[in-house]
């Protein structure tokens, strides 16, 4: 069995390694930075989500899965290294590989014989590429003369859901450039191979280049459903009920077609502009992924106008603000429509109360610009005690079945903005809401 070592351990990387060490491997993961490699030493795990905690303590124990920051021994000792450091995006748009590169020449510094390096970092067509020189150079530097493959291994779990993802993957994506690095790969994924799990087994460009498809794909397909919503506001139609309907045609899918305040999170926002930039760079252009990309940001803004239109002057108002990551089940906040949501709604005047079930710790971080208008609070009611509105921002489940005969009770108003479309606009309005969805 191929001893693996995973490089970097972050929500990609913790939750590959947790789930290999999980499948019967022994798995090494590394990262930098040291406060979390302790952390996870003493059973303490940095990311919020669902379903990790036990199986990284269960095989740590077993001493299946380890942690270092030491690289030098993980490379030597491991024969697959897989690489699963953040790829952010740089001011043009396109994906920053310096991370990537820093670790392929950490691989090839320390290599002693034999290498699998698999890349499962999110990277531009030509990036597998580039780690292959990257390792060739420092190889030639130092006088060596190892074997190694490089594989584009491109991960699709979405967070909150990430531990179920990994395990039963729709696909997996093997783009390599030789049988034997194939073959130790399909070793690596020995329990998804035997459940007839599909592989596609391609060269590493196409392998790149299905990841940013997919993800744009998903991206568009939201954007598409958020701007019939806009359409379905004016002309009276329910967006829900389209979607639903949409959805029954098995060419298109009820998937990833949930109006909302936009997409946000580490992947979708970042991967459409790369893909944009990498067709622009090759003299391209992939225009319905430009225009999901502005539209998006609009859609951001629509809310807010949703909002002050709906309460005129904000400037006397006070919203409990339901939600802040990017989606439920997850503590990240990267790229959430919050992030312009809020300081819009601030600028604009609002006074925020603003509780969300895991996201606190980044958002008292990311909102520090506005913290003068931001109070955080312990659970929804306290949010929406004294509060002209409620806005829900994130569909965390404590937020589906609010008890609103507390509303009159704590003093919530009667404006409800349901930005995710959890709630019955009709029983609502029954209720005494002024209830405001998307698209219904
Ligand atoms: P992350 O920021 O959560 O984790 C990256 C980790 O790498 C951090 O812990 C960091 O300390 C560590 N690191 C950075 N440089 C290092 C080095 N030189 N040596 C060792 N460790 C180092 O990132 P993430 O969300 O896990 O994303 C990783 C990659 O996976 C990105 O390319 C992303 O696009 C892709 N991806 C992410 C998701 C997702 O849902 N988050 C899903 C699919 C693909
Ligand atoms: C995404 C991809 O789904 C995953 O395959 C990839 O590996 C990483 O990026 P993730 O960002 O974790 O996963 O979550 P996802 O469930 O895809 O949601 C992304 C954003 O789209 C969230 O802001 C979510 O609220 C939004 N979304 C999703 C909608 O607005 N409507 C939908 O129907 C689905």
């Amino acid at each position: 069995m191929p001893q693996i070592a995973v490089i970097g351990a972050g929500y990609v990387g913790l939750v590959s390694g947790a789930i290999l060490s999980d499948f019967g491997h022994n798995v090494t993961c590394v990262d930098i930075d040291e406060d979390k490699i302790n952390s996870l030493k003493n059973g303490i795990i940095p990311i919020f989500e669902p379903g990790l905690e036990r199986i990284v303590k269960n095989n740590y124990y077993y001493k299946r899965l380890d942690f270092t920051t030491d690289i030098q021994s993980a490379v030597q000792n491991n024969d697959v290294i897989f690489i699963a450091v953040g790829t952010p995006p740089a001011d043009d748009g396109s994906a920053d590989l310096q991370y990537v590169l820093a670790v392929a020449k950490d691989i090839a510094t320390h290599m002693d014989g034999y290498k699998v390096i698999v890349n499962k970092s999110t990277v531009p067509v030509g990036a597998g590429q580039k780690v292959k020189a990257a390792v060739q150079a420092i190889l030639a530097e130092r006088g060596a003369d190892y074997a190694f493959d490089v594989v584009s291994n491109p991960e699709f779990l979405r967070e909150g859901s990430a531990v179920q993802d990994f395990m039963h993957p729709d696909r997996v994506i093997l783009g390599a450039e030789s049988d034997r690095a194939i073959s130790v790969m399909k070793e690596v994924y020995r329990v998804l191979y035997l459940n007839e799990t599909p592989f596609v087994e391609t060269n590493i460009e196409t392998a790149e280049m299905i990841k940013y498809a997919s993800n744009a794909f998903l991206a568009m397909k939201i954007t598409f459903i958020n701007e019939v919503a806009n359409v379905c506001e004016k002309v009276g139609a329910d967006v829900q009920k389209v979607a639903k309907a949409m959805g029954r045609d098995g060419r298109i899918s009820p998937k990833f077609l949930h109006a909302g305040p936009g997409f946000g999170g580490s992947c979708f926002p970042k991967d459409t502009r790369a893909l944009v930039k990498i067709a622009r760079d090759c003299g391209e252009s992939i225009s319905l992924v430009e225009a999901t990309v502005a539209a998006n940001d609009r859609q951001k803004l629509k809310m807010v106008d949703k909002i002050a239109g709906a309460l005129g002057e904000l400037n006397d108002k006070t919203l409990a603000v339901l939600g802040v990551t990017f989606k439920p089940n997850t503590d990240d906040m990267r790229e959430a429509p919050s992030l312009v949501i809020l300081p819009e709604l601030v600028k604009r005047g609002a006074k925020l109360k603003v509780y969300d079930p895991a996201g606190r710790k980044e958002g008292d971080w990311r909102f520090a610009g506005i913290k003068d208008s931001l109070t955080w609070c312990g659970n929804a009611y306290e949010a929406l005690a004294h509060t002209d509105a409620t806005v829900i921002l994130t569909e965390w489940n404590e937020f589906r079945n609010l008890d609103f005969d507390k509303f009159k009770e704590i003093g919530a108003g009667a404006y409800f903005f349901d930005l995710r479309n959890i709630y019955d606009k009709k029983s609502m309005v029954e209720k005494g809401f002024k209830y405001y969805g998307v698209g219904v």
